[in-house]
């Protein structure tokens, strides 16, 4: 007799997991009433968070959730109550979509305008879709997407003010990534490095350093040879520090119209990954590159130095996932993509060597950790993960790894919570590197809303020291950050 195989997900339903993907396309504003627990009332700031907002435009379906246009939220907490507003960016894009009624634009992601080959041939005009993080610097709110410049949107209301060039640090077509890191300096006014990549046959970075007013303090720019697809980057005190996962990018079927730009990435697990070390002072030193095993790594949790020696710890692939056209990403099959897993590089910049070890298996992504230690040996690490132990999932927990002694402790949404990136805040007077809060907006399939969930960083097995309810949810999103300077 015929077995039957049966792959049922055992920690969420999926059709649970595909509705957290449904449009948000209303925009709201109010005190968030309904809560569960207590807001600490020393928690005073604003968290923002961007992700898509839009999976379709009236009705035509866009082909991968980062096409989709940037949304931001923002949660203002201030003595003890909370308040949330939602707005998209107004780009160009969003403007011309809404009016038009369709899609009018073909995503990086394989988005394509209606009507086939002959209206997508050699159309190169992409949307700046403001999608990927939410950042507060030098008095302005800045929406960013990593190619193209950033958004800047009012703190209070989100009204979006228009492109912004950094006065004048970026040219009209120049990107700016959405994977800035923050040096904390002691209180002498912390450095934003932040990176942009214009990919080719060979590949131009450029290194942004940015003091707490925003005026530049470096800026240079560095020649790779070949196809660089970069999304985030690590820094120490002295390096910028980039994975060139081995990927080849093949234009002609997105030239002809047939494919988004990143369906044409081919991930080749024969060439190892190179690990690119850009000088932070550009007098100092030349680029040095190693070689690590293939793998491919969109995010990096942190990376620092240590007698003579640099570790990197990054959530890694053991393939890139090819996005295929013609596919639903809602009827995504779990099972035969590679899941997330933390690695640790070991980088011997005298012999030239890389090591690297596991030191989570369990899927997870979307690593945050205590912003003092961002470039520093750090101790505790906060990222999303999967309920089962084993095999690729989507979202369910936040995992708080112990670095020193290998301890983990959970917190579980599920079965039918999704879970997103978390935010650390620190408490104001801190005693420890994990004395604070994690924020996390975490769908809840039950009641097809979203909740902001607060967990006291220090034990966060304990459960949320409060749960707020919003009147609705929130699709998936990307990153986020927390402005302390930004009141309620
Ligand atoms: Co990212």
């Amino acid at each position: 007799m015929q077995k039957l195989e049966i792959h049922q997900p055992v920690s969420y339903d999926r059709k649970d997991w595909q509705r957290g993907y449904e449009s948000q396309p209303q925009e709201y504003n109010y005190w968030i009433d309904d809560v569960e627990g207590e807001i600490p009332s020393d928690l005073q700031g604003t968290f923002f968070r961007n992700g898509p907002g839009l999976l379709d435009i009236n009705g035509q379906q866009i082909h991968h959730p980062f096409d989709g246009d940037g949304m931001v939220c923002a949660i203002a907490f201030a003595n003890g109550r909370a308040h949330f507003c939602n707005k998209f960016v107004r780009t160009e894009g969003y403007l011309a979509e809404q009016e038009a009624g369709k899609i009018l634009y073909r995503g990086v992601f394989g988005t394509q305008k209606p009507g086939g080959l002959l209206t997508n041939i050699f159309d190169f005009k992409t949307k700046n879709i403001a999608n990927t993080n939410i950042i507060y610097w030098g008095g302005k709110l800045l929406a960013l997407w990593e190619a193209a410049a950033p958004h800047r949107l009012d703190p209070y209301t989100l009204e979006t003010l228009g492109l912004d060039y950094l006065d004048g640090i970026l040219k009209s077509d120049e990107p700016f990534s959405a994977h800035p890191r923050i040096e904390s300096k002691d209180g002498k006014g912390n450095t934003l490095v932040n990176f942009s990549v214009k990919p080719g046959l060979s590949s131009t970075i450029t290194i942004y350093e940015l003091d707490a007013d925003a005026k530049l303090l470096h800026r240079h720019s560095h020649l790779i040879p070949g196809f660089a697809f970069l999304h985030d980057m690590a820094i120490t005190p002295n390096y910028c520090i980039f994975f060139q996962n081995p990927v080849a990018f093949n234009p002609l079927p997105f030239a002809l119209g047939l494919r988004g730009a990143a369906e044409c990435i081919k991930f080749d697990p024969n060439r190892p990954t190179q690990v690119i070390l850009i000088p932070r002072n550009p007098n100092q030193g030349e680029i040095k590159v190693l070689e690590a095993k293939a793998c491919f790594a969109f995010h990096h949790a942190n990376a620092w130095e240590k007698e003579g020696e640099i570790f990197v710890d990054s959530v890694c692939y053991e393939s890139f996932p090819d996005v295929e056209p013609g596919k639903d990403f809602r009827q995504l099959n779990f099972d035969s993509i590679p899941a997330g897993e933390l690695w640790r590089f070991r980088l011997n910049l005298q012999e030239e060597t890389v090591q690297h070890e596991v030191i989570e298996r369990r899927c997870c992504e979307f690593p945050v950790l205590h912003p003092d230690r961002v470039g520093q040996s750090y101790r505790y690490l906060y990222i999303g993960g999967a309920e089962a132990e084993s095999g690729n999932a989507p979202l369910q927990v936040i995992l708080k790894i112990d670095l020193v002694n290998n301890e983990r402790q959970i917190w579980s949404a599920a079965p039918r919570g999704f879970v997103g990136e978390p935010v650390f805040v620190p408490r104001n007077s801190f005693e420890s590197e994990d004395d604070g809060w994690l924020l996390v907006l975490m769908y809840d399939a039950a009641n097809h809303r979203s909740d902001v969930v607060i967990l006291d960083a220090i034990d966060i097995a304990q459960g949320p020291v409060a749960r707020l309810h919003l009147k609705h949810h929130i699709p998936y999103g990307l990153h986020g950050s927390f402005a302390s300077d930004i009141a309620g």
